[in-house]
């Protein structure tokens, strides 16, 4: 799937008022999107959402991860997918596509972000959705994620995935202080 639309209620759609589109991008389209993309990662850390980064972060090394992202769409190891409105990046996922020889059939779901002005607007559906069809295209049959955030857990489980269990002390908060880890598979079929 290349683009998806959902209007400001989160149904796919045209909507006069907050058309938002879904679209992945090409190793060609993806250094553009470079700066919304900082802004989306910025803000999520900013919020207090445990995807990697200690608080604070700055821009700099937010947009070297985010060019160490594009170099991986290039290479073809990463899909990379944005929702967008008329005012820029709403949100974003990833597709680790690149995975030791003998799980050919599996990718990682990384960096679901969406931007706080942008949630609980079906941004974040849209996505998972938009994510598992690449997956399909790309010949993935199994995908997996882990997440720290009670939030993406409901919009995982009601997307279809399953809970496998929870890692204590995984990761940090931003702030600092450990954070669990609840790890979800879906099977693709
Ligand atoms: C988790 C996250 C990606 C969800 O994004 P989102 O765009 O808000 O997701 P959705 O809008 O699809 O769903 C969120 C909620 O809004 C509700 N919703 C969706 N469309 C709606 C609408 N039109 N009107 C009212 N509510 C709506 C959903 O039912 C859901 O409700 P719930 O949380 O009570 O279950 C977002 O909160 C986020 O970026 N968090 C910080 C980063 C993070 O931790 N990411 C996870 C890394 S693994």
């Amino acid at each position: 799937m290349d683009s998806a639309c959902l209007d400001s209620r989160g149904n796919t759609g045209e909507s006069a008022s907050a058309p938002v589109t879904v679209r992945l991008l090409t190793g060609a389209d993806a250094p553009a999107a470079i700066p919304g993309l900082t802004d989306v990662l910025l803000d999520c850390v900013e919020g207090g959402a445990s995807v990697s980064f200690m608080s604070p972060l700055d821009r700099t090394t937010a947009e070297g991860f985010w060019r160490s992202v594009v170099a991986g769409v290039e290479q073809g190891e990463r899909i990379l997918l944005v929702a967008e409105d008329g005012e820029g990046v709403l949100g974003t996922v990833q597709l680790v596509l690149a995975q030791p020889p003998n799980q050919p059939h599996r990718a990682d779901l990384s960096k679901m972000l969406v931007h706080r002005r942008a949630r609980r607007r079906g941004v974040g559906a849209a996505l998972m959705q938009a994510a598992e069809e690449a997956g399909r295209t790309a010949g993935k049959t199994l995908l997996v994620l882990d997440t720290a955030s009670p939030d993406a857990e409901r919009l995982y489980t009601r997307a279809g995935w399953i809970k496998v269990g929870v890692i204590p002390n995984f990761a940090l908060w931003p702030e600092g202080g450990f954070c669990d880890a609840a790890f979800f598979y879906k099977a693709l079929v």
